[in-house]
């Protein structure tokens, strides 16, 4: 019997669009090749910025991109990144491959890609290598709209206005790549350099920590308790918890097309624990903060796997499949029922590296839309919308030992007075009948789409970049408030109920 209870008078909390945002980080073909071609590029540009790309991203409704990184910001040093391209400094970008990064993408062409793609920026600082005062002053480049020493180079730059800047990391991973720093370290270096992160004008900065990796609940626990002012204020808005399927070091043993039902079930119950994960962060953060001042943000995610063969495997390119689609299904209904504490998260990353929503072709001009981006333009329909409780009661599915509930959902109810129901079904057999009563709500209609494939392997190439996407779903129907739907085998389905 698979069931779900919809309320759709008790929501209250907001899922924040920043639930669906995204990372960029210099490392193999994300920034060189994915976003950034260069003016003299033939692949059509605006200003160096791959037009297709853009206008993909904007269709998904991007709110955010993060950069530079990463384990790459703890090296990056942003005035390498500014003034005449042919005069950048060159450094070599030791973490992913020992390539030189000729810098020609900076801080004005990545809020110029910004602009372009309509998202916020969120600008990660460097702690690991960088100083207090580059940081200070990287603020002031950005954000000082009067005369003083770096709102006067950024104008000599060809900026004469400051840039809105709200999202700021203070450090990447501070606990590993970032310095290999302990709790107790990070907290108070964390402390000192957000003092010089300022609110210069209208500007007022997000301040977001560098937070645990997987279940490290000290880290946690120590900085809800250290990252205070000497009146116990908190010093943070949110701070970054990243959770990558599988961790290292099983990652490496698999492939992101060639698995098994033994490896689908496996991973997708790995990408299942990230509900436990910000259960329990979110529980110490509660015995602090009760009345949930400071997110919890997610700021990297997402599946990472064995690189392509051929590639480079420090570049992390890897292809995506159907599983990819269900991982960030599973994931994000996970993030919308969290969304009173997760504020924001940003899958890994958005092309060309580890869970990409766009691939696109070395050495050619096309570029495919993976799984992973249908899913996320088919939850465009929770950004900003309020989470709706819901009950699911739904049988398991089970392969070789392993078992998980063979249904996941998530509900919201959009400003026009819609009901959106996002539902998750990972067994690969068997379609699922599901009954769903829609409490608070007489819907005049439903509207149903569909992502599935044939195989569990399923993936779009340059050659067949359509072989998955989503289809109409045509199984939906609804009598007063009993909605009836046929769920396809191993599918991500979004239902939309028309208000009345
Ligand atoms: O996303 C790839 C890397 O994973 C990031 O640079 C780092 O923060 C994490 O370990």
């Amino acid at each position: 019997m698979n069931q779900i209870v919809v309320n759709a008078d008790l929501g209250q909390a907001t899922i924040s669009r920043h639930i669906y945002g995204h990372f960029a980080e210099h490392l193999g073909r994300c920034i060189y090749g994915g976003f950034w071609v260069g003016e003299d590029s033939s692949i059509p540009n605006t200003r160096g910025i791959r037009n297709d790309v853009v206008a993909a991203l904007r269709a998904v409704g991007i709110p955010n991109l993060r950069w530079p990184g990463g384990c790459f910001a703890d090296e990056y040093h942003w005035m390498d990144g500014i003034g005449p391209r042919e005069q950048r400094p060159t450094m070599i970008n030791t973490h992913w491959g020992g390539v030189t990064e000729n810098n020609h993408f900076g801080t004005h062409e990545y809020l110029d890609l910004c602009e372009q793609l309509g998202c916020e920026p969120y600008i990660c600082g460097n702690v690991g290598s960088g100083t207090v005062q580059e940081m200070q002053q990287w603020v002031e480049y950005l954000t000082f709209d009067g005369v003083s020493p770096m709102a006067d180079l950024r104008r000599s730059n060809g900026r004469e206005a400051p840039w809105n800047i709200r999202f700021w990391g203070v450090g990447n991973e501070n606990w590993g790549c970032g310095g290999s720093m302990t709790a107790e370290h990070y907290a108070n270096e964390y402390r000192r350099y957000q003092t010089y992160v300022r609110d210069f004008g209208d500007n007022r900065i997000y301040k977001i920590a560098c937070g645990p990796r997987n279940d490290d609940y000290h880290w946690t626990e120590v900085l809800m308790r250290n990252a205070r002012n000497m009146r116990g204020n908190f010093l943070m808005h949110a701070h970054a918890l990243h959770y990558y399927t599988p961790d290292a070091p099983y990652r490496l043993q698999h492939r992101a097309t060639e698995f098994g039902e033994s490896e689908w079930i496996n991973i997708l119950r790995t990408a299942t624990v990230m509900d436990e994960l910000i259960t329990k962060h979110s529980a110490i953060m509660d015995q602090y903060d009760p009345d949930k001042q400071v997110g919890l943000i997610v700021d990297e995610w997402g599946t990472w796997f064995a690189a392509e063969p051929g590639t480079n495997p420090r570049f992390l390119y890897q292809q995506n499949s159907l599983r990819d689609a269900l991982v960030a299904a599973l994931t994000l209904n996970i993030f919308n029922h969290h969304c009173q504490r997760v504020t924001m998260a940003n899958i890994a990353q958005t092309v060309n590296v580890l869970q990409a929503l766009i691939l696109t072709e070395e050495g050619g001009d096309r570029m495919l839309l993976t799984p992973t981006y249908h899913v996320f333009e088919m939850y465009k329909v929770h950004h900003d919308a309020t989470l709706l409780p819901l009950d699911l009661h739904c049988d398991d599915y089970t392969c070789d030992d392993e078992a998980m509930p063979s249904l996941s959902a998530s509900a919201s109810r959009d400003a026009e007075g819609n009901v959106n129901i996002t539902l998750c079904h990972v067994n690969p057999h068997q379609d699922v009948e599901v009954r769903c009563e829609v409490r608070g709500m007489a819907p005049s209609g439903v509207r149903g789409r569909v992502l599935t494939a044939d195989q569990m392997t399923s993936h779009n190439t340059f050659d067949a970049p359509d072989r998955v996407r989503p289809a109409e779903l045509e199984t939906a129907a609804i009598q007063g408030n009993q909605l009836t739907v046929t769920v396809p085998a191993k599918s991500v389905v979004v239902l939309q109920l028309q208000g009345a």
